[in-house]
């Protein structure tokens, strides 16, 4: 039987290079591009994500919305809209949470078997990315403990900060 901890990997790069069936892109409220993964996704795709995107009309906060990749080497763009970290009384961790949980259940019902989320509101929206790690992980081993699909999840850190925030939280659930 497989594990869920094999089913999670945590690498650093850039996540648009990765050839997996879901990118997930770290977006905001609107959404037609801006900097950081979005920025990115949206280069590395073409004119043609930001033409379907207009069509989404809008994603709230915590919520997820998917589209074509166009000529990204995924198959599938999750958006999902991160939390402003505004000091933790606001929600942003139960948003942060709704992030991830929202797209893992849009790529289970897309059949998605492998997908790759950035740490999603630690750039532009600022929140803390140990924190972030730990929420990141929890949720993703509580649906993953719970649901077939999607059978691999990537974690991608741009640094080696959260790369290291990631790879503890994983160890901390682990090994307790
Ligand atoms: N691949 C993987 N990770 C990346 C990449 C990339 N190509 N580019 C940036 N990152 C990392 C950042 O280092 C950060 O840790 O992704 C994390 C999220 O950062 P942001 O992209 O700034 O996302 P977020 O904090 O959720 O802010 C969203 O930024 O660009 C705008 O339109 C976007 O308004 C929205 C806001």
């Amino acid at each position: 039987m497989v594990q869920i901890s094999d089913k999670i990997r945590i690498i650093q790069g850039d996540i648009v290079k990765l050839e997996v069936d879901a990118v997930v892109n770290a977006a905001n409220t609107t959404p037609l591009g801006g900097g950081g993964v979005d920025g990115a996704i949206h280069r590395a795709a073409g004119p043609e994500l930001l033409e379907e995107c207009r069509d989404l009309k809008g994603c709230v906060t915590g919520e997820a919305k998917i589209t074509k990749v166009y000529l990204l080497p995924a198959k599938w763009v999750i958006h999902t809209v991160g939390p402003i970290w505004q000091g933790g009384q606001k929600g942003e961790d139960y948003l942060l949470a709704s992030c991830y949980r929202k797209s893992l259940e849009l790529a289970r019902e897309h059949i998605i078997k492998t997908i790759a989320f950035p740490a999603i509101s630690t750039g532009a929206y600022n929140f803390p990315s140990k924190r972030a790690a730990g929420i990141a992980v929890s949720e993703i081993i509580k649906f993953l403990q719970e649901n077939e699909l999607p059978e691999r999840v990537i974690l991608v850190s741009f640094n080696k900060e959260t790369y290291q925030h990631l790879q503890q939280a994983l160890s901390e659930i682990f090994v307790g």
